[in-house]
């Protein structure tokens, strides 16, 4: 089982997290071909719930705005996949909000001294060509909503230093009219956010995982030095301690 870097839990709750995980795994052969999608949501807690409340918040900001979306530290996928069905619902016929994921899928490429203490390269790693496999299941996911013949995501694999420039240059149409961070480290946020930064339209939403982290403080010093915390009005989901979000423009 993977190694996890960030630990908010009591004991009670791991305790708890690891027996849903065994009912899960029980259960998921019974649930029937048909049926297993909407019977996994059985074994959901509060956070996994709390996310797709979080999504769908932050998505309904962006329907009025033009672009597209970019994720920044996909790791195994789940926010695409619900960013995806997010759009299904809310503008089922804007097949130009393409939504882009960029991730090295090996893990943290570097840790900066300006990050955190606790974890290191290679953390957050997924499998070997993982990105075939996220790329097939978020193939399916589109085959759902209209117009399921109009490939309407990207995985970037990569350093998101080095790939953000060619994703620039390859797509001189995209405005962005939302882009999640959540790489979780200074470099690479404070980079890619200032590239972006010219294709952004008054009202993109910029959203952050890890802002205010102790943990995580690599976020929150990007953002300062991108922009300065004392220039943006910072939004910040109940349902989460660390999700925040700036509007562009405002
Ligand atoms: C917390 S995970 C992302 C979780 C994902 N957003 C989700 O909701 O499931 C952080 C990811 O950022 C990626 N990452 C960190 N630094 C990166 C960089 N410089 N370029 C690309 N990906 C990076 C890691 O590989 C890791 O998969």
């Amino acid at each position: 089982m993977k190694k996890n870097i960030v630990n908010f839990k009591n004991n009670q709750s791991i305790e708890a997290l690891d027996k849903l995980y065994n009912h899960n795994i029980e259960l998921l052969p019974h649930f029937g071909n048909l049926g297993w999608n909407k019977h996994s949501l059985l074994c959901h807690n509060i956070t996994s719930t709390s996310r797709i409340l979080y999504l769908n918040e932050l998505y309904k900001l962006i329907v009025n705005t033009p672009g597209v979306i970019c994720e920044f530290g996909v790791q195994w996928g789940s926010t695409l996949t619900q960013l995806i069905n997010l759009r299904s619902i809310h503008e089922p016929f804007n097949h130009s909000r393409t939504i882009y994921g960029f991730d090295t899928f090996e893990g943290f490429p570097s840790i900066h001294e300006k990050d955190g203490k606790g974890y290191e390269v290679g953390d957050l790693a997924t499998l070997n060509n993982y990105e075939e496999k996220l790329n097939s299941i978020l193939e399916l996911i589109e085959t759902f909503p209209p117009n399921p013949h109009i490939k309407k995501f990207e995985l970037i694999k990569g350093n998101a230093i080095n790939t953000i420039d060619n994703w620039l240059e390859a797509n001189p149409h995209a405005i962005i009219s939302l882009a999640i961070f959540d790489m979780d480290l200074y470099e690479p946020t404070k980079i890619v956010l200032s590239k972006i930064k010219s294709r952004l339209t008054k009202g993109s939403v910029i959203a952050f995982d890890e802002l205010n982290c102790k943990t995580f403080p690599g976020e929150t010093t990007a953002l300062d030095e991108v922009f300065g915390l004392n220039c943006v009005k910072l939004y910040r989901s109940p349902l989460h301690p660390f999700c925040s979000w700036a509007i562009f423009g405002e």
